[in-house]
């Protein structure tokens, strides 16, 4: 089985760059299964339904979420009628939304869960202790398990990795736009990737108007960051083989398609 999943899509541009490289994408990798991260899709700023089902159209299958969920306020008026959408599982209980999702392939379903990382981020519930009920829950039915793990620091998210070496497929890392070099396979089968990466502005800051930003840095004074709509793009995403014996990770691959690093058929 094979997954493709694209890193935070941000703004118009970040839409705009799936709707032209996911049948592309497609066509070369042949992923089985497709998901993005949809955090940032709406002006920087959480997701709207009608982006949502634009995505299912452009031929993604599960949207995961982060720290950004709520920014947009539209995200009430759909989340739970969108079943291919999940947000960090370890949001209080309470809160609106679920966490995993299952994707059927052919005869086989991936889980596909989404987990929030605390260190540097809003206080909300353990993600390891919510990574074990849920990979119990999934393991029940399924051994193919993906985890989009949205976090700050690099130590949580290879805690995470470490973690749930064997238990699940592959853990991913989203939410610091910048895709890392340290792709692997841990010892017992998890395929692990400290950050995916960001699909979007290439000239901005993490996808935000750089002048504001660095203004911010200067100054420390508060200040209104908005997103870059146009100019150059960049997709950031890789590609995770998993065996259909045992649910382990063959092999993960990452991609990166901006000027520096153009796209081959
Ligand atoms: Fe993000
Ligand atoms: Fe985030």
């Amino acid at each position: 089985m094979r997954v493709l999943f694209i890193g935070d899509v941000v703004g118009s541009l970040g839409r705009e760059t799936i709707t032209e490289y996911v049948p592309k994408l497609k066509k070369k990798y042949r992923p089985q299964v497709t998901i993005a991260n949809g955090e940032n899709a709406a002006g920087g700023r959480g997701i709207t339904g009608k982006i949502y089902k634009k995505f299912l159209q452009d031929g993604i299958d599960v949207v995961t979420l982060g720290n950004h969920t709520w920014d947009n306020r539209d995200i009430f008026e759909f989340i739970s009628d969108a079943k291919k959408m999940i947000r960090p599982a370890n949001f209080p209980a309470k809160a609106p939304g679920i966490g995993m999702v299952f994707v059927k392939v052919n005869e086989i379903e991936l889980a596909v869960i989404n987990l929030q990382a605390r260190a540097f981020m809003t206080a909300i519930d353990d993600p390891f202790t919510k990574a074990d009920e849920l990979v119990a829950e999934a393991r029940k039915r399924t051994p193919y398990i993906f985890v989009d793990f949205h976090g700050e620091t690099t130590s949580e998210k290879q805690a995470m990795g470490w973690y749930l070496d064997g238990k699940v497929s592959a853990v991913v890392g989203t939410h610091t736009h910048v895709q890392t070099n340290d792709g692997r396979i841990l010892p017992k089968g998890t395929a692990f990737l400290s950050d995916v990466g960001m699909t979007g502005p290439y000239d901005g800051i993490l996808g935000m108007k750089k002048e504001g930003v660095i203004e911010r840095f200067i100054t420390a004074l508060p200040q209104r960051f908005e997103v870059v709509e146009e100019g150059r793009t960049i997709l950031s995403a890789c590609v995770i083989d998993i065996d259909e014996k045992n649910g382990h990770a063959k092999k993960i691959e990452t991609i990166q398609i901006s000027a520096d690093r153009p796209f081959y058929e």
